[in-house]
């Protein structure tokens, strides 16, 4: 196989910041497809933990080609920082890096307008990043965004950046000064559209050329499937498509060139921000899992809600991004607990529900059947191979994968790349 797309399964922070870390090793390109900087993916490097936000975490080996495309939403002052945090750490980018120029650019006023949807008690509170994602997307969709290729022609940028600040003027100047926020964005456009303008290409055409030469690629997404704009809790969602047909519309590539998705999934489930989660404990074992698993937002730095594995939101999962390989994460944060649960289907007035249900009002009032397994028995952190796991630890991986139908290929087992094992001999996914 020669490309594959890694994906999160539940609602972010699954882990996609390691196993992307632990898989670019093997690949020549690392392509991120949706989402923006929104995502924080902490993986271990010079054993201290470091937190990417945009860039893929294939940018720490010094030879990999790092690639941002079109289906993402790119600030540029976001990126730059993060570049100048890299190259304080003296890793090569330039000539290795990519953003495409049709991603569409976040922009001060996107994020004034995120803080202010956000706070507006007329509205759903999603409990957003605040980081512009959504009014950006927005803006792409109404077809009023601006594209890299647009922010690096400084005439065609002025133009579509009045024509902006006109049409939201009224709600803009309710939170500041709009003359002062354009001289803002034009005081950093003259150094960020210079930065931004040595990275920049047709990706879509570098990604083709690369699956022509049989290229290893690896697709990333950002977030995961039930923050999915289509596929995930509407409306507590994110604005874009992290689902692995996202991959195809978000790097410029038929369907037909991926060979594999390998979904992530973490041992148990988190969420950060509002919206139903149907195995969140409010006991002492979600707050055992929030400091066992360090379950805080590696963006915003807010606590994660923590809760059982749910085998219905994988199943959903399993089958809307046609995953065959999973990579279990966090497996280690399971030890010490006597009993663990895991979630088979959802009880709605009185009927058992084995598929997600679509409806806001039965995802928020569902409740979870539980099955109830043996606590792990053992310590599986440092653990090098699948036959060495305490027999707990085993049966609770082939349970899941009985619940899920897909295969648990990969297990992680700590933070670090290493402490990573495969489930049996012949795994081999790239
Ligand atoms: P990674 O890539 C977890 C959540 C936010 C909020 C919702 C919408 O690290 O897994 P947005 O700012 O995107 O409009 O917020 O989505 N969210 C994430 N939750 N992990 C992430 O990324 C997330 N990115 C966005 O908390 O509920
Ligand atoms: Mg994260």
């Amino acid at each position: 196989m020669s490309t594959l797309v890694v994906l999160g399964t539940q609602w972010g922070d699954e882990g996609k910041g390691k196993v992307v870390h632990y898989l670019a090793e093997q690949a020549d390109y690392i392509v991120r497809y949706q989402g923006g900087n929104n995502a924080g993916h902490t993986l271990i490097y010079e054993n201290k933990p470091f937190v990417l936000h945009l860039i893929p975490s294939g940018i720490l080996f010094p030879k990999k080609i790092c690639i941002i495309t079109n289906g993402v939403v790119v600030d540029p002052k976001a990126l730059k920082e993060e570049i100048d945090v890299l190259k304080k750490k003296k890793i090569p980018i330039d000539g290795r890096f990519f953003v495409s120029e049709r991603a569409h650019v976040i922009l001060p006023y996107h994020k004034l307008i995120d803080g202010m949807l956000e706070s507006d008690t007329t509205q759903t509170k999603i409990g957003t990043t605040k980081k512009g994602i959504g009014p950006c997307y927005t803006d792409k969709v109404r077809r009023v965004g601006i594209r890299v290729i647009d922010y690096i022609d400084k005439e065609v940028f002025l133009e579509l950046l009045d024509q902006n600040l006109k049409e939201k003027e009224n709600m803009l100047k309710r939170v500041c000064d709009i003359k002062k926020l354009k001289a803002e964005i034009l005081k950093d456009h003259a150094v960020l559209s210079k930065f931004l303008k040595k990275y920049v290409a047709d990706t879509s055409v570098m990604i083709a050329d690369a699956i022509a030469k049989k290229k290893k690629v690896l697709f990333e997404s950002a977030q995961g499937t039930m923050l999915d704009l289509d596929y995930g809790t509407y409306p507590f969602v994110t604005s874009s498509n992290p689902t692995s047909g996202g991959a195809s519309t978000g790097v410029g590539m038929g369907p037909s060139n991926v060979d594999a998705v390998l979904g992530v999934v973490k041992a148990y489930t988190t969420r950060v921000g509002e919206g139903p989660f149907p195995t969140e404990l409010f006991d002492k074992t979600g707050e055992f899992l929030r400091e066992k698993g360090q379950e805080f937002g590696a963006t915003t730095g807010r606590p994660r809600r923590c809760g059982w594995f749910d085998a219905v939101v994988l199943r959903h999962s399993v089958r809307v991004n046609g995953i065959k390989h999973l990579i279990l994460t966090k497996l280690d944060c399971l030890e010490g607990l006597d009993k663990i649960k895991v979630c088979v289907a959802y009880k709605y007035k009185g009927k058992i529900l084995k598929d997600f249900p679509a409806s806001r009002i039965v995802q928020r009032d569902c409740k979870p059947v539980y099955e109830e397994m043996p606590g792990l028995n053992g310590i599986v952190r440092g653990v090098t191979k699948f036959e060495k796991l305490p027999a707990n630890a085993k049966k609770y991986i082939k349970r899941l994968e009985q619940l899920v139908g897909a295969k648990i290929d990969l297990i992680s087992l700590g933070r670090k790349r290493e402490e990573t094992i495969p489930a049996s001999k012949n795994v081999k996914l790239f």
